[in-house]
């Protein structure tokens, strides 16, 4: 009896620290929030389309999504991430880490403004989006790597 309490003891607590390092590890964390973007983008590209009707709540929740990466994901390249989990991230990022960070900037300070425009018409989102979405082909062509 005691035995099987102690057995289950250290499983949980093996179970507990395995996921705690697969929340903390930085590329888990950098490929979910930008997953996120990616389907930020899907929604708005939607509604640009035609394919969802245009309401401004979606474009509300496209536009902060991709403002609430934009400002975290930075913190997750740190020295030591640079390869494993089947990561995308391109060795540039390390090397020009000043350059990374620039598109960084550029991509927060247009989400922040396209964020605040809380545009209301198809249109204004329009806008908003495109001046948002140019980041992404940017950044993915100079600091990452295409893997099939
Ligand atoms: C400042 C640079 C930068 C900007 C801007 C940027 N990305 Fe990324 N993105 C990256 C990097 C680096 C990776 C690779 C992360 C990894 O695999 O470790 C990535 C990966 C991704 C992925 C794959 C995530 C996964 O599950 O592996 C998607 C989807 C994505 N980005 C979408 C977008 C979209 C859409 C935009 C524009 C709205 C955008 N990104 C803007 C740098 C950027």
């Amino acid at each position: 009896m005691i035995k099987h309490a102690s057995l289950c003891l250290a499983i949980a607590a093996g179970l507990v620290s395995a996921s705690a390092i697969a929340a903390e590890d930085p590329i888990v964390t950098r490929k979910a929030i930008m997953s996120s973007v990616g389907a930020a983008a899907g929604a708005g590209g939607g509604m640009l389309k035609g394919e969802i009707p245009f309401d401004p709540k979606i474009a509300a929740l496209s536009l902060r999504t991709m403002r609430a990466a934009a400002y975290s994901v930075g913190d997750y390249f740190p020295a030591g991430s640079e390869t494993g989990m089947e990561t995308t991230a391109s060795p540039k990022i390390w090397e020009d880490m000043a350059g990374f960070n620039e598109k960084l900037a550029k991509f927060r300070a247009d989400a922040d403004a396209a964020a605040e425009s809380k545009p209301e018409t198809v249109e204004a989102f329009k806008t908003a989006f495109g001046s948002v979405a140019e980041n992404c082909k940017g950044c993915h062509e100079a600091y990452r790597v295409k893997k099939n």
